[in-house]
Order: structure tokens, then C-alpha cells, then sequence
């Protein structure tokens, strides 16, 4: 069969082009909003896809059409291979973008290697500058490694380098301006998430929530601007993006809570395990692994890729009282 070239297509008429890829679940840090402090259950790393498998699947997406892959994690880095990894994907033809998501505290040693074997973006977690607020939300994390990460990633000429904060009323507020400051500084695109009610952890993080219209006063006063809508500002990610005056820099804000990025959502999920998730917001998943490895021919995979687009969920049910919430972790999800 030749691949599709009308590409992917879900009954909404959206067209699928990008696959977020979680290599694995496991995480070196344990922000309180993403993970339970205790009883995560990791998967079993036989359950996991290895990259042969992986790298297969991402083959099959490519044919029908996507072009766009960003690998997350949990850390990505903390998968051994990951390397060598990137390196098959960025044979695959029909793959323009690859991108990856850390938390960039081992970054610092491989960020050159990365961008070199094909990674050209990367978004980076930092919620806070200061060392003490910065281990209270990563739990066990050391702001140092992920300075010297980010660095890393600039000098290795990564580009955009964007930095993601999850604001926090009365946790980390107070820096919203400073991580500005900073994000300009350094030439880096800075988005603003709100907590987003994803599993225990992420229900506990909403007891933060602040709201984006918040952040964006706040900026505006910070700068003494108006904040003016990026050009192409709305693309189809959740963002939405402003232009800052001062500097080349993009600011975005996302807001979980509005559905207003579902009507050109053109994304999918593969988590570390080959489950295929079509909506974060929403439990429907199939796995891909089982026809892996029950010996499915390549297009017999992509019928089983075909149908579950075919049932792709209109948008995600946040809303205000949690009462329909994503039981699952986003740590196995990739955010
Ligand atoms: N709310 C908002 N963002 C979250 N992330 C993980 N859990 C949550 C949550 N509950 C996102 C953050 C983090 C990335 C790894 O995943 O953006 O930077
Ligand atoms: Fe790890 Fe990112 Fe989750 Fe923090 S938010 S625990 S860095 S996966």
C-alpha cells in the first residue's frame, strides 16, 4: 500500500501531524504536581517498547503523515540509548522536526551530542530560579544541573530553547517577572503553564491554580507594554504566544482549563509502554505493542494507527470542579 498521502485525518477534520513519544516513565525528579511524594509504580522495563520497536512505529506514523515527533519522558534522559536513538529517527525521511522536552539536569554533558545527532529544540521544565523554591516544587531536584543545562542547550545552538514554568500561587508567583528577565537574557522563549488537574498529583497542584489572564496582567505591568499576539502566535499548540518589546523573545501562556486549542489539536501520544493516547484530556487509548509483537505486518500496524485516529475525542473534559479529571500520571503521559 502506498502511504496516504492525505495523511492522517480525525472526524473532526483535524489533521494529525505530530507524535509525542514518552521514552520512558521514570523520572530523576519528583515535582508534587506530576508525581505522588510516595506509591508511584513504575512499569516494568520489559513492558516498555525498546527504541527498535519505538523507532518502528515512529516509521509507521511518518508514512501517514506525521512529520513532527517531540520525545518526553518522565526524562527522556534518563533512558540509556537514548542517543543512539535519535540518531535512527533522524534517517526516517519523512520526519522534518524532532524536538524533546527535559528537565535538563543532564543536559548539561549531551546537550551538544543531542542537537548534533538531530534534536534542533528543546523545551526545558524550570519553575523557579531560586535553589530553596526550586527543591520544594522538584522535590529532589538541584537547580545548578539545570542552569548549566539550559546554557548547554543555547550554546549548543538549539533553537528555540523554551523554557516551560508551571505558575503557583504562593509557591513561585513571585518570579513570574524574574523568569522573564531571565528568558530574555538568554535569547529563550518562556511559557507560562497552569496547573493542570491530571492525576492525584496534578489534582494537588490545582490547589495553586492561578489563571492566566493573572500572568498576563502581570507581565503587562512588569513591561509597561501592552502585550501584542505573536505573529502566527496561535499555531496549533496549546499556547498562546506575545511578542515581547525588549528582546526577540516569545511569551506564551497555557491554559488547560479553556478548550479553546482542541479545535486544531493535531497531536497523538505514544507512551514508553506503545499505548497510542488520542486525547490527554481523556482515557481512550490503544495499544500498538500487542500487534508488535504478535508479528503485524507494517500495514496491518497502520490499520490498527488508522482506526484509532478514526476515534479521536472531539476535546478533554477539564473543568473548574475536577469532576472529570485523567486518572492517569502525567509523568507516563509527557505532558
Ligand atoms: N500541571 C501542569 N503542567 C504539568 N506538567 C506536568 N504535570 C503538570 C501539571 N499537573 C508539565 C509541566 C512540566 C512538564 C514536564 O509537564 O509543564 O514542565
Ligand atoms: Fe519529572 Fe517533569 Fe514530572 Fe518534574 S514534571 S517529575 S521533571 S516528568
Amino acid at each position: 500500500m502506498e502511504p496516504l498521502m492525505s495523511g492522517l485525518i480525525d472526524p473532526f477534520n483535524r489533521s494529525i501531524r505530530y507524535l509525542r513519544v514518552s521514552v520512558t516513565d521514570r523520572c530523576n525528579y519528583r515535582c508534587f504536581y506530576c508525581m505522588p511524594s510516595q506509591g508511584m509504580e513504575w512499569e516494568e522495563r520489559s513492558e516498555f517498547l525498546t527504541f527498535e520497536e519505538m523507532t518502528r512505529i515512529i516509521r509507521l506514523f511518518t508514512e501517514l503523515g506525521v512529520d513532527k515527533v517531540r520525545l518526553t519522558g518522565g526524562e527522556p534522559l534518563v533512558r540509556r540509548g537514548l542517543l543512539d536513538f535519535v540518531k535512527q529517527l533522524h534517517t526516517l525521511p519523512g520526519l522534518k522536526d524532532l524536538s524533546m522536552s527535559s528537565n535538563a539536569h543532564l543536559l548539561g554533558e549531551q546537550a551538544q551530542a543531542l542537537k548534533d545527532a538531530g534534536v534542533s529544540r528543546i523545551n526545558i521544565s524550570l519553575d523557579s530560579l531560586d535553589p530553596e523554591t526550586f527543591r520544594k516544587i522538584t522535590v529532589n531536584g538541584d537547580l545548578q544541573p539545570v542552569l548549566e543545562g539550559i546554557d548547554a542547550a543555547l550554546t549548543a545552538g538549539m533553537q528555540p530553547v523554551k523554557i516551560n514554568m508551571v505558575v503557583m500561587r504562593g509557591l513561585n508567583d513571585g518570579e513570574i517577572e524574574s523568569m522573564l528577565d531571565y528568558a530574555v537574557e538568554r535569547g529563550a522563549d518562556l511559557r507560562y503553564i497552569e496547573t493542570m488537574p491530571i492525576g492525584e498529583a496534578g489534582i494537588a497542584g490545582t490547589d495553586y491554580y492561578m489563571p492566566a489572564v493573572e500572568i498576563l496582567s502581570r507581565l503587562k505591568e512588569h513591561l509597561g507594554e501592552e502585550l501584542i499576539p505573536a505573529k502566527g502566535g496561535k499555531g496549533a499548540g496549546p499556547a498562546r504566544y506575545y511578542q515581547v518589546s525588549s528582546g526577540p523573545v516569545r511569551v506564551g501562556v497555557i491554559s488547560a482549563l479553556s478548550r479553546h486549542f482542541c479545535d486544531d489539536c493535531n497531536r497523538v501520544r505514544l507512551t514508553a509502554k506503545g499505548d497510542l493516547v488520542l486525547c490527554l484530556g481523556q482515557e481512550d487509548r490503544v495499544s500498538l505493542r500487542d500487534g508488535l509483537r504478535n508479528g503485524f505486518s507494517d500495514e496491518q500496524i497502520k490499520a490498527v494507527i488508522l482506526d484509532a485516529i478514526a476515534h479521536k475525542p472531539r476535546s478533554h473534559e477539564f473543568n473548574d470542579d475536577n469532576s472529570k479529571v485523567s486518572l492517569r500520571h502525567m509523568s507516563s503521559l509527557g505532558g
